[in-house]
């Protein structure tokens, strides 16, 4: 199974940035996790991090014709007003989910929308690193479940 992980602008930052809302551990750290986590469940995954929407937005239009069986992805601020970024993972119909590190919801007003959640499949919110290996559990779970619906 490929699984293709994104991350927006300043998710590179982690570690630096608020340390009090995201935590301590930097985007190395994050990343190992990742690779440990697709290890452990037999996944194949690629990690993207970029602070520019095109790039982004660039590599989901890839994901169309490269195999990819899923995209986790946390866009960052893009989340809360990236249309564009709304539009290319609405064009490609593969499981989504997406993940936010901190509780939006606790935060500021403009964080509690999302213009990108409801062209995903689900949303992972608050539980920190964890979030993106359970993202990681949940869409297997929900490829395979998707793939045994098409064969019925
Ligand atoms: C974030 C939440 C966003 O509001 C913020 O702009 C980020 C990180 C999170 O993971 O909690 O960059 O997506």
């Amino acid at each position: 199974m490929k699984i293709l992980v994104m991350n927006g602008p300043n998710l590179n930052f982690l570690g630096i940035r608020e340390p009090g809302v995201y935590g301590t551990d930097n985007y190395e750290t994050l990343c190992e996790r990742i690779r440990t986590k697709a290890l452990e469940l037999d996944m194949s995954v690629e990690i993207v991090q970029s602070n520019s929407e095109g790039t982004l937005i660039d590599r989901i239009q890839a994901a169309y014709s490269d195999g990819t069986e899923g995209i986790i992805i946390n866009p960052g601020a893009y989340t809360h007003y990236s249309y564009a970024l709304r539009d290319a993972l609405a064009s490609v119909s593969i499981p989504k989910i997406e993940v936010h590190i901190s509780n939006v919801h606790q935060r500021e007003e403009f964080r509690h929308t999302s213009v990108t959640a409801p062209v995903c499949d689900g949303q992972i919110v608050g539980l920190g690193l964890l979030g993106y290996e359970l993202a990681l559990e949940a869409i297997q779970t929900f490829c395979r479940n998707t793939k045994m619906k098409d064969e019925m």
